[in-house]
């Protein structure tokens, strides 16, 4: 069976704190670990990212529905791959607290937030997204755990 990874961003449609976010990761758990899903949710500035792993067909499946949730819009996907591996084995749905990144990963939020902007689709995802969101992952294998949480 092929393992996918997806990422999106959405914009949020009001202030969420770091409880409610906590709260709708907490809400996904089961229905994500049923369905072979992991992944991880952090809300900073306005706006959702999200990763979604698991069976393709369950990520396609899970992402349609996520992405008419009322609580965000403008959903936009930077990433879907096939993957052989994936980045949050063991959250079936992680919360992270963008407060405790470092400048680095702040500054790879910061810019991936902005690229919902650019649409609500990509055909093709851009080679420097595609790096930049490489760098993002990767920099959660070196992260303090107090700073994922799920
Ligand atoms: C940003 C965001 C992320 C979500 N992530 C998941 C998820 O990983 N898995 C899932 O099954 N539902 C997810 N949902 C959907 C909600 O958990 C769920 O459908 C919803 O809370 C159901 O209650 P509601 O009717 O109050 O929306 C997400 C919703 C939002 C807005």
């Amino acid at each position: 069976m092929s393992l996918c990874r997806l990422l999106y961003i959405s914009s949020a449609v009001r202030d969420f704190d770091t409880e409610e976010v906590q709260v709708l990761a907490a809400n996904a758990r089961a229905r994500n670990a049923a369905n072979d899903l992991t992944g991880l949710l952090i809300y900073h500035d306005g706006s959702f990212l999200q990763v979604l792993e698991g069976p393709s067909e369950a990520v396609q499946a899970s992402y349609a529905r996520i992405s008419h949730n009322w609580r965000h819009k403008n959903p936009t996907v930077l990433l879907r791959e096939e993957v052989a591996d994936r980045v949050f084995p063991e959250f079936s749905m992680a919360c992270a607290d963008p407060g405790k990144f470092d400048d680095d990963m702040q500054g790879m939020l910061q810019h991936l937030s902005q690229l919902k902007q650019d649409g609500p689709r990509m055909s093709a995802p851009d080679m420097k997204v595609k790096v930049l969101i490489r760098s993002f992952l990767n920099s959660f294998t070196d992260l303090p755990v107090e700073t994922v949480e799920g």
